[in-house]
């Protein structure tokens, strides 16, 4: 705790804002490589939800990064502090009342733990999109793993830094093995239940 800082404490909690609307808020993670579809399945499955009346909102890294964290690289260093705000920001968003949809690459196993301790385990629900590198590099939707192969970024997922795969992830889905439909209507099942007050 830092020195001379004392949290004022609300009258209206997290329990109450559910109950207002009529469901849980948590975090549901995207992790995965670039271009492995995290971004994609993400915004269908904030819709699905979206369209039953579900209080949601997307987080992903582009975003951020040209936002709040515009003054974060890719060294192992900046990629944690980048994803510790995620966590704190996506906090604050679950104690709103909101279910956050976050897709972050989040390549190492020590900083998703990370995120999960600040937001609280219970509240945090991983998705691997287990994407092979071969299949990413080959679709290159924003042609950086070319500039990556090329020398021209550095520091790049999968190719010059590393990708962990997470080992006990809530869900993975194998986009080159199932249809997007498929996948989107797994995800909200999966978590169907935990919306439930
Ligand atoms: S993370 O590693 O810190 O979790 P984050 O998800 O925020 O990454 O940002 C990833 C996005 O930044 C990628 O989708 C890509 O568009 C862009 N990017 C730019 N440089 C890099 C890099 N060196 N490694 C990975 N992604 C990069």
């Amino acid at each position: 705790m830092m020195d001379n800082i004392i949290p004022q404490s609300f009258h209206i909690d997290k329990e109450e804002r559910n109950k207002l609307n009529e469901h849980n808020s948590f975090v549901v993670w995207f992790t995965g490589l670039s271009g492995s579809g995290k971004s994609t399945l993400a915004n269908l499955v904030e819709k699905g939800l979206f369209q039953t009346g579900i209080k949601t909102f997307p987080l992903d890294g582009d975003n951020m990064r040209s936002g709040i964290n515009k003054d974060l690289k890719f060294s192992p260093e900046d990629r944690e502090e980048n994803l510790r705000r995620i966590a704190e920001i996506s906090k604050l968003f679950v104690d709103a009342g909101i279910v956050v949809i976050a897709s972050f690459i989040s390549p190492r196993e020590k900083d998703r733990e990370l995120v999960k301790e600040i937001i609280g385990k219970e509240n945090f629900m991983e998705v691997f999109v287990n994407t092979p590198l071969e299949i990413c590099e080959k679709r290159d939707v924003k042609g950086l793993y070319k500039k990556a192969r090329a020398g021209e970024i550095k520091n790049f997922t999968g190719i010059d830094a590393p990708y962990e795969n997470p080992e006990s992830p809530d869900l993975e889905i194998k986009t080159e093995e199932e249809n997007l439909e498929n996948a989107v209507k797994r995800i909200i099942l999966h978590f169907e239940d935990k919306l439930k007050i």
